[in-house]
């Protein structure tokens, strides 16, 4: 199967004044189309600098990252956001949605960005619409909902144009262990049912265990990468199960 991600030794080193940070120091890892990971590691490992350079935010200091076979390892600032445009989604821990646009807006709004279409593609939103049980809420505005409502509409937006990757950082860190489990059956869903390539940071083994791969950073290296925990039956593959 093809390679989404390819990273090759790459390390990031920060330079604050005369002091360099080694914030990752020689990750080589590959993630294959369809693949649902989750990224670990104590605070200062190196996740969101991985996760900046996995989502084209930063570009690593040394080694190689190919997105789709497509080494973006030396692109610029303005390549860096036009293929991040084109090919990824982002969820973020705090929704990130805009306050004073409606849900349905705030969906449709990646596509306008991305300037794939003049027009939204009004079939595909309503179709994400209702796998993620959004049709009522289409009018609301984001303070009108509840935080796990909020991050559907987060979940929408990032998988509106289609992308590659979708890259979700600490998506459950603001919701209750109730919420937390909704959240996440509706990322497995998108993961078993639509082929979305998921990867994934959390600091809790009880949403790792919804991914099928677990990789472990520490000191900006990857300690372990595994089958998640429970891989006999992972949380996600017993949820394809009852869902497919
Ligand atoms: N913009 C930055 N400038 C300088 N040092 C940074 C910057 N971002 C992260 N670091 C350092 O790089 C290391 C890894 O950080 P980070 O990727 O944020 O880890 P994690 O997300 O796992 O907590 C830490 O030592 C952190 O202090
Ligand atoms: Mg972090």
């Amino acid at each position: 199967m093809q390679d989404i991600v390819l990273l090759e030794a790459v390390h990031k080193v920060y330079k604050m004044g005369e002091v360099a940070v080694t914030a990752l120091n020689g990750i080589s890892l590959t993630v294959k189309k369809g693949e649902f990971v989750a990224i670990m590691g104590a605070s200062g490992s190196g996740k969101s600098t991985l996760m900046n350079i996995l989502g084209c935010l930063d570009s690593p200091s040394q080694g190689k990252y190919y997105l789709e076979e497509i080494e973006v390892s030396n692109f610029s600032k303005n390549e860096l956001a036009e293929i991040r445009n084109r090919k990824l989604g982002f969820v973020f821990q705090n929704f990130n949605l805009l306050s004073r646009t409606t849900v349905l807006e705030n969906i449709e709004l990646p596509l306008i960005y991305g300037k794939q279409l003049s027009k939204p593609d009004t079939d595909r939103v309503h179709q994400i619409i209702r796998t993620l049980g959004l049709e009522e809420y289409q009018k609301h505005y984001p303070n009108q909902l509840s935080g796990g409502q909020q991050q559907r509409v987060a979940i929408a937006r990032a998988i509106a144009n289609n992308p590659t990757l979708l890259l979700a950082d600490e998506p459950t860190g603001n919701l209750d262990s109730v919420t937390s489990t909704e959240v996440m059956k509706v990322l497995c869903d998108l993961n078993c049912n639509m082929g979305i390539t998921i990867l994934l940071v959390t600091h809790e083994n009880d949403i790792a265990r919804y991914a099928r791969r677990v990789i472990i950073l520490k000191d900006g290296k990857v300690l372990s990468d595994t089958p998640s925990k429970s891989s006999t039956t992972p949380a996600s593959q017993a949820l394809c199960e009852t869902t497919s």
